[in-house]
């Protein structure tokens, strides 16, 4: 008699690799971890050349590529680089160079607009956010008649990366970068750096409740999620996810911000 059964599904319990100069890419990581709880992630941050909001193209490309290689060393199905920053200097020249799926991280200055009423609308980023051309372009193409402020913001993400989200300097540094805000009438900001969410509380303290913050956490969990599905790359249901975290300059240090920002015990291992 013919064997009926169904074949077996059969799921890709690879890991989904995630990135960023340092710890403002768990703020990604964490969005997938909840909303795809049976996902294993390695996450890796590249602290010792940190930030590359202050570094050059080239060097930032690098970078990108010498952590993406040791990703697929691991053996990872999908990349997400969980950096502003790094996707909009250098996940081209990724793309071209490999051949497993590729999610960045843009501003989302799309939804910010279209949720702004006053038309006025502010971005947080890093210098070489600010900077780069296709950041520049994806602004000319979002901002659908809104004025947008941009605003870089050097010295945020080495505070954070130095567990110093709650020391005067950096109220002092956000009180700075936000009083134009204030002055442009703004009524929705994107954080464009994904170190950004963790001052996030601070941000809306300073510019008051009404002020909508945007970060891309979500729309990308959700990219992610349509790419693995495209894919047939999805964990199984049951399956137990396991978490791994790397650093370029793995620490005592470190692992403490790491633990402080994830809100979990982490191993913090040397890339
Ligand atoms: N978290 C990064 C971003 O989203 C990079 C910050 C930096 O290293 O300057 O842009």
């Amino acid at each position: 008699m013919a064997n009926l059964a169904q074949p077996e599904k059969v799921y890709d319990n690879r890991a989904i690799g995630v990135f960023d100069s340092g710890v403002g890419g768990l703020s990604i990581a964490k969005c997938i971890a909840k909303q795809l709880p049976n996902e294993n992630l390695i996450y890796v941050a590249d602290t010792l050349h940190a930030p590359y909001g202050e570094k050059s193209v080239a060097f930032i490309q690098q970078r990108v590529n010498v952590i993406a290689d040791a990703l697929v060393a691991k053996n990872v199905k999908a990349i997400v680089v969980a950096c502003n920053t790094a996707t909009v200097n250098a996940i081209e020249q990724l793309r071209a160079r490999l051949s497993i799926p590729i999610i960045g991280v843009e501003p989302a200055i799309k939804p910010a607009a279209k949720h702004s009423k006053s038309k006025h609308v502010a971005i947080l980023v890093t210098q070489a956010t600010a900077e780069n051309p296709r950041f520049q372009a994806l602004v000319a193409q979002h901002k659908n008649g809104s004025k947008v402020f941009i605003q870089p913001c050097p010295g945020l993400v080495e505070l954070i990366e130095n567990d110093q989200l709650h020391s005067q300097q950096c109220e002092q540094l956000l009180r700075q970068y936000l009083a134009p805000m204030v002055k442009h009438n703004i009524d929705t900001l994107v954080l464009g750096c994904t170190h950004y969410p963790f001052l996030s509380d601070k941000i809306s303290a300073a510019l008051g409740a009404d002020i909508k913050l945007i970060d891309t956490a979500a729309p990308v969990t959700q990219q992610l999620q349509r790419v693995l599905t495209a894919h047939s790359s999805l964990q199984g249901e049951k399956a137990k996810a396991e978490h791994h975290f790397y650093s370029s300059l793995a620490s005592p240090a470190q692992q403490r911000l790491f633990e402080h920002l994830w809100q979990q015990p982490v191993q913090l291992a040397a890339l």
